[in-house]
């Protein structure tokens, strides 16, 4: 059985660039990822008989090896799953709040927040949530044992990999930080400049993987490991305690469900409000006819754009940690809902997003993450989220256990009305409180057609996540792209506040541009939203691959 290898940009690894336009197609099993080793791992678990969990397990490992821009042990994460049956599971393996913390700990006296506090220090980092989850998720589907499928990260944190030429730049542009937030020099630190091709070995990290293999939980959340992250807190003045460790459990949830056009949508539920912001769009455009529109007219762009003002509007009123609060969700995603928040749309005008502001669903009454898609020769699909939050997240090392921790509690509203990192907003549905998650909008999604799996898909990208999402899937639903197309189309993002549209340079079409500014919305270039990971079932039943061209993302099938 041959390997099929396709990495969207040059520097991913010798020899297997692929052209941007080319499908990468397999007929018996694909992992698309953001790093070749991890999908190389990937695939390599699911030829030697392992299932989709197990290939997920063990890239998901790599990915903390291979790429810890945002693949970890220090983070967490959301992994939506299909059984070949049909059977589907959530689990949200998603930092949580050390119990020490208090909905003030970012302020000063006076209530200004202090910069850099949740985001660059010991305190920005929630209990980490990713071994956890994935021993949980490995121990509940895996076929092959826990050790064959973490030994391959182990590996390859021992001997090494070359950092890819995107990788060498963001290692060089982070260097600032690991020298400042660290006591000792961590191995992400060269004296001279990464380039394509060095070789980064990290053996603390090897150690500690080598503690979760042989003791699977308890080798993260108790013992040395535990030991070397409570002395980085001390170092740093963290209040993440042996307690906060030894407590904290990920969650095996139902993921949200919702139809799209006659294809049934299932993403992530709450403690993430990716999957509600997905589906509150979807339900928002589908009664129009975005095909007859066309593909980025400004007709199209304008009628997705009020659907992601009005859905984010509603994020930053009712979504949280659903442990904490009562999140009405039926309501959120009710049709009824959906059309009335549409009331207000004007084909021809931007609204405006002081005047629309989240709904009454009840009667009176960044820029880091990284996505993964597995699809074994069965038919059983994974799609999983995961993150530190901001590149490198806190960029600090636990000293000895040479992994990097999340800088995730900046996912909380930090203090009501002031934007995040990423610009949202929130109230006190996700205000800071003991032990609780802070609200995600990572968005695995897992598509079906017909009742059979159609598509996998996520992002990294924090608030445009979602909207990264959404765009593929009616890349593909509505104007009628395969999945290279779908993946490869330029993007654009509202989020309700800024009130603005963002998109990517040489996106969107000179024309629709100008008539958006007519129709009265600030626009807003960037050079990059989401870089989607997907793989889509085509009607011969191959697997075709979807790396995004944004990054060195590669798909690996057999
Ligand atoms: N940290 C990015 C997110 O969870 O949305």
């Amino acid at each position: 059985m041959s390997l099929i290898a396709g990495c969207r940009s040059a520097g991913s690894r010798p020899g297997i660039e692929s052209d941007s336009d080319v499908q990468i197609t397999s007929d018996s099993g694909m992992v698309v990822s953001a790093h070749p080793e991890s999908s190389l791992i990937g695939v390599e678990i699911l030829k030697s008989g392992g299932n989709a969990i197990d290939a997920a397990v063990a890239a998901e490992f790599a990915l903390a090896v291979c790429y810890p821009e945002a693949g970890n042990i220090g983070g967490g994460g959301f992994m939506i799953i299909r059984e070949a049956d049909g059977r589907t599971d959530m689990i949200d393996y998603r930092e949580k709040a050390p119990l020490g913390a208090t909905p003030e700990m970012y302020l000063d006296e006076s209530g200004s927040v202090v910069e850099g506090l949740s985001t660059g220090t010991c305190l920005a980092s929630g209990v980490p949530g990713t071994v956890d989850g994935m021993v949980s998720i490995h121990s509940k589907y895996g076929i092959l044992s826990f050790r064959d499928v973490i030994q391959p990260a182990i590996d390859l944190a021992r001997n090494g990999f070359p950092v890819t030429e995107g990788q060498a730049q963001d290692l060089n542009l982070n260097r600032g930080n690991f020298i400042k937030r660290n006591r000792k020099v961590p191995v992400f630190v060269k004296n001279i400049p990464w380039i394509k091709g060095d070789t980064l070995r990290q053996p603390d990290l090897a150690l500690t993987l080598e503690r979760i293999r042989d003791l699977g939980r308890d080798g993260f959340y108790s013992g040395v490991t535990a030991r070397l992250i409570t002395g980085e807190m001390k170092r740093g003045n963290g209040i993440i305690t042996p307690e906060d460790l030894e407590n904290y459990t990920s969650e095996f949830r139902d993921p949200l469900t919702g139809e799209y056009r006659g294809y049934k949508i299932i993403t992530a539920s709450p403690s993430s409000g990716g999957g509600m912001i997905l589906l509150q769009v979807l339900g928002m455009i589908e009664p129009f006819d975005l095909k007859a529109m066309g593909f980025h007219s400004w007709q199209s762009v304008h009628l997705v754009a009020e659907a992601e003002r009005r859905a984010f509007a509603d994020r930053s009123k009712y979504l949280g940690d659903p442990g904490f609060s009562n999140i009405p969700l039926a309501e959120l995603l009710s049709n009824e809902y959906l059309a009335g928040r549409m009331d207000s749309f004007r084909p021809d005008s931007a609204s405006s997003s002081a005047v629309t502001g989240p709904g009454s669903p009840i009667p009176d009454g960044g820029v880091q993450t990284t996505h993964y898609s597995v699809v074994d020769r069965k038919g059983n699909a994974v799609s999983a989220t995961t993150t530190l939050n901001e590149t490198f997240g806190s960029s600090i090392v636990v000293d000895s256990a040479g992994f990097l921790l999340n800088n995730e509690m900046d996912d909380f509203s930090v203090k009501p009305g002031v934007p995040n990192m990423f610009g949202l907003t929130g109230g006190s549905a996700n205000s800071v409180q003991p032990g609780k998650r802070m609200l995600s909008s990572m968005t695995p999604v897992i598509v079906e057609k017909g009742g059979k799996l159609f598509l996998t898909a996520g992002s990294p990208g924090g608030a445009t996540i979602p909207t990264s999402v959404l765009q593929v899937l009616v890349n593909v639903i509505d104007h009628g792209m395969n999945i290279t197309q779908a993946v490869g189309s330029g993007r654009f993002h509202h989020q309700w506040m800024p009130d603005q549209i963002s998109y990517e340079s040489n996106s969107l079409p000179p024309a629709t541009l100008e008539r958006l500014g007519l129709a009265g919305h600030k626009l807003s270039e960037r050079k990059s939203i989401g870089r989607v990971n997907a793989i889509m079932i085509m009607p011969d039943g191959k697997m075709a691959g979807g790396p995004d061209r944004r990054g060195n993302n590669c798909a690996f099938g057999y």
